[in-house]
């Protein structure tokens, strides 16, 4: 096998020349303007060694991205009392349905479609108002990359708002069946705000180290969460990190993984590293196409599957 930097170093330049790059979101509007050419990939490994390529540095809107770290904050609060109110099984609906939910009795399928991040951002409502939620998620954040630079973009959380009508059906659906404590108003402010985090693919792979290191920060030793709340959360990115697309990219992927509309996908490879992918054109699933691409590439280079 060729080394690691060198693997990187050649998908980053194989990126750059694709021509097929999906679609880029368009109903959040910010994130329409920004430009399909973006490619940024950065691995961390074990010991820290950063490899990147292309565009690794440059923020972009991590979206459903942030539902592992909100997922992970919630899970801290409440344990898996979590569970009564959010499944741990695939939908196999698009991101934003609300179909299930009728039949379901406002439990959605997992945390990580939006019905799910929505009562997971009502737990975290329970540390404070929602300000210091968002706050909370931030700080959270920051720590895990070790970089206190990383802000939100509150002109994408804004647009988010003013134009969420699914997100306020969802959350208004949930609320009549009892599975949201807080008014819609405010578990939609705080998942809009967490889901607006600006992030480049360097800062985001490195707040995702305690996945692939049984809960620690490897650099600090520090327990984020334990051996079996990372497994488990690594599971439910196998399993529901895509959406209705997480066979496809367990099928060609094979590592856990959590796609966001602003192109950005988190993967983690157990024990080894922490990855992080950005390419803005979507497939028609929601998801990176050359993000997805790019990693199907990696695995298939270094043996990383977790198969
Ligand atoms: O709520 C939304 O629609 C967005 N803030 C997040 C959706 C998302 O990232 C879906 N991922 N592929």
């Amino acid at each position: 096998m060729k080394n690691i930097a060198s693997i990187v170093a050649d998908i980053a330049e194989e990126m750059r020349g694709m021509t097929d790059r999906g679609q880029v979101a368009n109903y959040i509007p910010p994130l329409a303007c920004v430009s399909p050419d973006r490619f940024g990939i950065a691995v961390v490994m074990a010991d820290g060694t950063v490899h990147a390529g292309g565009d690794a540095e440059e923020p972009f809107s991590i979206q459903s991205v942030s539902k592992v770290f909100s997922l992970t904050l919630a899970l801290g609060m409440i344990g898996d009392a979590l569970w009564s109110r959010v499944g741990r099984e695939p939908s196999g609906s698009a991101f934003n349905s609300i179909v299930q939910l009728e039949t379901e009795q406002g439990i959605p399928r997992n945390p990580f479609i939006n019905a799910g991040a929505i009562v997971v951002a009502d737990v975290l409502l329970a540390s404070g108002t929602p300000a210091e939620a968002i706050a909370g998620v931030l700080r959270f954040v920051r720590g895990l990359a070790r970089d206190e630079t990383i802000s939100i973009d509150a002109s994408v959380a804004a647009a988010e708002l003013a134009t969420g009508y699914r997100n306020l059906a969802l959350a208004n659906y949930m609320r009549s069946f009892g599975n949201l404590m807080h008014p819609v108003e405010q578990a939609l402010g705080v998942y809009f705000h967490q889901c607006a985090l600006a992030m480049s693919c360097r800062q985001l792979a490195m707040a995702g180290r305690f996945l692939a290191h049984d809960g620690r920060d490897p650099a600090t030793g520090r327990c984020i969460v334990t051996p079996q709340r990372a497994r488990r959360i690594n599971a439910l990115m196998m399993l529901c990190g895509h959406y209705d697309n997480s066979g496809e990219f367990a099928f060609r992927v094979g590592l856990p993984g959590k796609s966001g509309v602003g192109g950005g996908i988190l993967a983690v490879v157990p024990g080894t590293a922490s990855i992080a992918v950005w390419s803005p054109g979507l497939n028609a699933k929601g998801n990176s196409q050359l993000g997805a691409l790019a990693l199907e590439r990696l695995a298939a280079r270094t043996g990383w599957s977790v198969f």
